[in-house]
């Protein structure tokens, strides 16, 4: 087998050494905003904001609508650090580099990580515009050997075979779905199986029919990884996909689905996300050093 290239345990140590000689703040929680959802970032008080370009190690993310800042600061009075910009394979990046901020916010002391991100729904119960709470996901990529954590393991991040039936943290979960309803928005905040694929190109029809036959419920570019590594060095997570359009099961629909028109729904529903979001942030607290999972 091909040796596989990865950082090592004191390149993490150099990055995470430059940002705690940097700035003062130490989040307990890092917050990965998807496609134009950005706007959670741009609400933390106290902000301190570092371009990727300046941050030893980091990659520079490369696509529209993704910004590349790492933005410390609080949300509901918790100490937070949100990535403006995620990186993804289609950018030619090998796994471990797409997920390299991950193991950073783990030695920065971070506990719980929020992923969010942009998603095609196969689910017929499914609208543009709904939150989905990621209950479990289909990594795609690894069950056909791509997999971040390939390679020698590093066991001061994880073990050598991590468990991943409990990857979503369920009382989070329910906190999340219990907020929803509180803000009034349980008839768009539903729960289900989110797929990572590599992209850049959208589902073709019959791709799209397979998924659907997998249980899917939400197919996007991201996210898997980034929690495989974060269960396996331990952080608690939670993540949330915004619906941006519905992925075409039928040959007889005309409409394609183009990341203007992504960008655009994440655009009008990233308020509504954000408001979620913070609130939910704003309670983590009362469920905090329970017994996870
Ligand atoms: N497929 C894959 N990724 C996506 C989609 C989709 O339909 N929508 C947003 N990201």
């Amino acid at each position: 087998m091909q040796a596989v290239e990865s950082f090592s345990f004191e390149r993490y140590r150099e990055t995470v050494d430059w940002l705690l000689s940097h700035t003062k703040q130490r989040p307990r929680i890092a917050i990965i905003c998807g496609s134009g959802l950005g706007l959670l970032a741009d609400s933390l008080k106290n902000q301190e904001s570092f371009q990727y370009t300046d941050i030893p190690n980091f990659p520079r993310s490369t696509v529209p609508g993704h910004e590349g800042r790492l933005i410390f600061g609080e949300l509901q009075g918790q100490p937070c650090v949100c990535m403006k910009g995620r990186f993804h394979m289609y950018e030619g990046y090998p796994l471990w580099k797409v997920t390299f901020p991950i193991r950073v916010f783990k030695l920065l002391g971070v506990e719980t990580l929020v992923v969010t991100n942009a998603a095609g729904a196969l689910g017929d119960s499914y609208n543009v515009g709904d939150l989905m709470v990621i209950r479990d996901h289909i990594n795609l990529l690894g069950l056909v050997g791509e997999n971040p954590l390939m390679g020698p393991n590093e066991d001061r991040f994880g073990p050598r075979f991590p468990a991943l039936s409990d990857a979503y943290d369920r009382k989070i979960r329910a906190l999340a779905m219990e907020t929803a309803r509180q803000l009034g928005y349980t008839s768009f905040v539903k729960e289900g199986v989110y797929c990572m694929v590599s992209g850049p190109n959208f589902e073709s029809i019959a791709e799209a029919r397979l998924l659907h036959s997998l249980g899917v419920d939400a197919v996007g570019m991201s996210t898997a990884a980034e929690v495989v590594v974060a269960r396996h060095c331990g952080l608690r997570v939670f993540g949330m996909s915004l619906i941006t359009n519905k992925v075409t099961k039928d040959y007889d629909t005309q409409e394609l689905v183009d990341h203007h028109g992504v960008l655009e729904v994440s655009q009008r529903r990233a308020s509504t996300l954000q408001k979620l979001l913070t609130e939910l942030v704003g309670k983590l607290e009362s469920i905090d050093n329970s017994s996870g999972n």
